[in-house]
């Protein structure tokens, strides 16, 4: 059913569920078209709920077969039912078993919500809310449930069969050619847990045991003919479930873990209990065929997926409202995983550049909400930056104001109290108040308020007295809904650095208080804090290790900068140092004033000295402020090609001055030993693909020399993409020469292409969007699966900004024309396309008006999604 506008939900609003469904036992039997559910259902009313209240059921456009209520069929009279609700008026007992009979066609489902087909096998989505598209049920996270499930199918048709849970039972019905599995899962569970899948895959499979000797099957199942691309993920999730053991006393619960990787799913993978399902990009993986970059996210989506067994699962969400008590906690905890397999500090940075390209971003337009919001239309559209990355910054600042002990006493408290329950946002800081002893009270503000806070900061050296004053304020701009703002609790790690790099000592008169490690907690509008016994003008190192997601301005001038550049301990702000150094080289090529060179000097520097010792963060620092993070900095009227060109300028300088460094470093950081995805040779990767990145910019003929050597010379995809996306920026034969090699040697493998139409996607010139046109009409291009989508269309409206904000307005056009055309389709995919436009305000006239155009199109047409109406509604109001 489409409909223009759903109605609102309010976190007020929630109250308990007027029943409990205790147990749900399934019986399924898969047809392509055709699949019946039987589903019992053990029904009591909730002694928290109303005593008279009717029992009503959703359901999404579900065919109802039969309705039997303690073994006694009913009559149509009986209930009310529509493919999107069955209601039991009553009177009803205070309890009852309910049997529901329904249809669905798994083959005609292109939402990939429910049951539905992806590769020929059969596979379910059920988060947030597919499980009524299912059966009928009680679709809240609040009502938990053990699950049975009998699974049938035809041998050829399905031969593996997985359900939740432990496998209990299975065998043939003879002489029909079919079987069966049968599988429980002990611990109760809200319905978008649930999970199912059938089909023909290949496994990999081995022991786990766990801390306390159990022993666990885990198993990764991918596509016929896969299997060999599925040992990394295999690896991911057992070194995933060693780390939860050690750093958080979490063991897993069943007696199998399974991760089936599917070619068609809307989202990057889901924590069904005992069965996690991906999308294949999560888990597939050879040198041949995936990058670096690939190998890292297979790790991280990995451990996300798994850590949810108990952020997540054991302990779930009561409502919604409540989804950054397991995603934020849950993507903290993947975070904490890479930082402590890998580089923690280049880990770090990498999780602060996506969080300032996607939250911040997010956080600074119309579509700006809480991290626990208060009102939603469309939950689908709140799986977002602010509830994952922000929500995963509110944890880490929890940590760093209570310190990793009193930290790990409240993780283990919150397991503990929280276990087998639906908690909220309260029950999980009220274990850390408990603790920890202090009051969490204003610290909470952090899920309620919305909005990217500014901190200014500015100093004053008194030579004399030996004393520098140092004064921090904060201010928060408004967001839809939130006009006024209150302060924030924000951890401010610093340091202070002397002219020659030695870290100065930190004394503080007794009004402020910055503790042992640095940590200055600034609670209110302003706050000053006068450092002693200084000989020597400091320079501050704010917000060290990026404590808080808030903007740092700062009144450092380019000594200072360069000061920490060279010599700040904490690696971050180093890193941030030459960021800003870059980004005011940049902002000053826009204002055509001719270009300052102390930055390439010092990089120059760095590059002879520190970069070899340190490849992956080295890495880092050569990569440009992306056109995006300069848009952010200057805020309004925002001309993407104005910005794009002084990048370009800046960057082609650079690269020119440091050519012979970048050769050096490019030739130097060859090696002939097998491909290995570990952190060592993944820095060094990284650091010859920048070097050659920038080298190119500088000079475009010796660069396309050493990029098509490179292209051709490389045993491994890292080296061969780095290559590749460094061609397609030089128009001219070698570029159409190594696209054109590229798609014959990967023409029958997807999930390669997806990066071949990534990168023409993302080319800034006038020609792309012909190219996208004629690129979706490539046999390989499926308006059917999400990832072809994302890579052509996604990458061209998140990454082409010169392209997709044309100036004539057709790059708005091509993906207000795709959202509409996907929209009947895949509507969750189809809006996460429009948030593209999320940032429309704050270009100029011209170009803010033809987007507002498109949006408004988008807007204005008839039998729209909830979801894709809501984006187009928030991103208008
Ligand atoms: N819960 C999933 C995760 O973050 C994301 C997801 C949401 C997947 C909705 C599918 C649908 O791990
Ligand atoms: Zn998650």
């Amino acid at each position: 059913m489409r409909t223009d506008t759903a109605p609102v939900v309010r976190l007020e609003d929630y109250r308990p569920t007027d029943f409990l469904i205790d147990t749900v036992v399934l019986d399924i039997a898969l047809d392509a078209t055709a699949t019946r559910v039987h589903a019992d259902f053990s029904v009591r009313r909730n002694p928290a709920g109303r005593a008279d209240a009717p029992l009503v059921l959703q359901g999404d456009e579900l065919v109802l077969l039969s309705v039997t209520r303690d073994g006694v069929r009913l009559t149509a009279d009986q209930y009310q039912a529509d493919p999107q609700g069955l209601i039991l008026p009553g009177p009803l007992p205070e309890s009852f078993s309910l049997t529901i009979e329904t249809m669905v066609n798994p083959s005609a489902n292109t939402k990939l919500m429910g049951l539905y087909r992806s590769g020929g096998n059969y596979c379910t989505q059920c988060e947030a809310e597919g499980f009524r598209r299912i059966t009928y049920f009680l679709d809240r996270p609040d009502v938990l449930s053990v699950y049975t499930t009998r699974l049938e199918a035809a041998r050829a048709d399905a031969p593996l069969l997985l359900a939740n849970g432990n496998l209990v039972e299975r065998g043939d019905i003879p002489g029909t050619g079919r079987h069966y599995a049968v599988w429980h899962d002990p611990h109760p569970k809200p319905a978008y847990l649930f999970a199912l899948v059938g089909g023909t895959l290949d496994t990999l499979a081995e022991e786990f045991v766990t801390a306390s000797g159990r022993k666990v099957e885990i198993a990764v199942h991918v596509e016929a003919g896969k299997r060999e691309r599925a040992a990394y993920a295999l690896d991911a999730l057992r070194r995933s479930m060693r780390w939860d053991e050690t750093t958080f006393g979490r063991e897993y619960d069943l007696d199998v873990f399974n991760v089936v990787a599917v070619s068609d799913f809307n989202m990057g993978a889901m924590e069904n209990k005992g069965l996690n399902i991906f999308n294949d990009k999560y888990v597939l993986a050879s040198s041949d065929t995936a990058t670096d970059a690939d190998y890292a996210g297979i790790e991280t989506v990995i451990a996300h997926e798994y850590f949810h067994n108990w952020t997540g699962n054991r302990i779930t969400c009561r409502d919604w409202f409540q989804l950054c008590l397991k995603e934020g906690l849950t993507v903290f905890r993947d975070q904490e995983f890479s930082a402590d397999e890998r580089s923690r500090p280049v880990k770090r940075i990498a999780d602060v550049r996506t969080l300032r390209t996607q939250q911040f971003a997010e956080d600074s337009g119309p579509l700006s909400h809480p991290v626990r919001p208060r009102t939603y239309r469309e939950i689908n559209n709140f799986y977002t930056a602010t509830v994952y990355e922000k929500g995963a910054e509110i944890v880490r600042m929890l940590r760093s104001l209570i310190g990793p002990a009193a930290f790990r006493r409240g993780m283990d408290l919150y397991f503990a109290r929280c276990d087998g329950t639906a908690a909220t946002i309260e029950d999980f800081l009220g274990c850390f108040a408990e603790a920890s002893g202090r009051d969490l009270g204003h610290f909470a503000q952090w899920y309620e308020q919305a909005g990217t806070p500014v901190v200014t900061a500015s100093g004053q050296y008194d030579a004399a007295a030996g004393t520098y004053r140092l004064t921090l304020s904060q201010a928060t701009p408004p967001t839809p809904g939130q006009p006024t703002k209150a302060p924030m609790v924000i951890p401010i790690v610093l340091g202070l650095v002397g002219a020659s790099g030695d870290a100065l000592p930190i004394a503080t008169t007794n009004e402020a208080t910055v503790d042992a490690d640095g940590l200055f907690v600034l609670d209110s509008a302003n706050a000053t804090i006068t450092f002693t016994g200084l000989t020597e003008r400091p320079v501050p190192s704010l917000l060290r290790g990026f404590s808080a997601p808030v903007r740092l301005e700062s009144e450092l001038d380019d000594d200072d900068l360069v000061v920490l550049f060279r010599h700040d301990s904490d690696p971050f702000n180093q890193w941030q140092a030459g960021q800003t150094l870059a980004t005011r080289l940049i902002l000053a090529a826009m204002r055509g004033e001719t270009v300052n060179t102390r930055f390439g000097e010092a990089l120059g520097h760095f590059l002879d000295s520190d970069a070899r010792n340190d490849p992956a963060f080295a890495a880092q620092v050569l990569a440009l402020p992306s056109e995006a993070d300069i848009a952010r900095d200057i805020g309004r009227d925002i001309n993407p090609t104005a910005i794009h060109n002084a990048r370009l300028a800046v960057k082609r300088a650079l690269g020119a001055e440091l050519a012979p460094h970048l050769n050096a470093l490019h030739g130097a950081l060859q090696s002939s030993e097998a491909y290995r995805p570990d952190a060592a040779n993944t820095g060094r990767r990284a650091l010859r693909n920048a070097a050659l990145d920038l080298l190119a910019a500088g000079d475009a003929t010796e660069g396309a020399a050493r990029a098509t050597a490179q292209f051709d010379e490389a045993d491994n995809m890292t080296e061969r993409l780095g290559a590749l996306a460094v061609l397609v920026l030089i128009p001219g034969a070698a570029r159409d020469h190594a696209l054109a090699t590229f798609a014959a040697r990967y023409g029958d493998n997807p999930l390669v292409l997806d990066k071949w139409f990534a990168l023409q996607a993302g080319i800034p010139e006038e020609g792309t969007l012909d190219r996208i046109t004629e690129l979706a009409r490539h046999p390989a291009f499926s308006m059917g699966n999400p990832n072809r989508i994302r890579a052509l269309f996604g990458s061209f409206a998140m990454t082409n900004a010169t392209q997709f904000n044309r100036e004539d307005g057709r790059g708005y056009d091509l993906i207000a024309d795709t959202v509409l055309a996907l929209d009947a389709r895949n509507p969750q995919v189809a809006a996460r396309l429009l948030t593209a436009f999320r940032t429309w305000r704050v270009l100029e006239p011209i170009r803010r008006g033809k987007a507002e155009a498109a949006l408004r199109r988008v807007a204005a047409t008839q039998g729209l999604s909830p979801d894709v109406s809501d984006i187009a509604g928030r991103s208008l109001e």
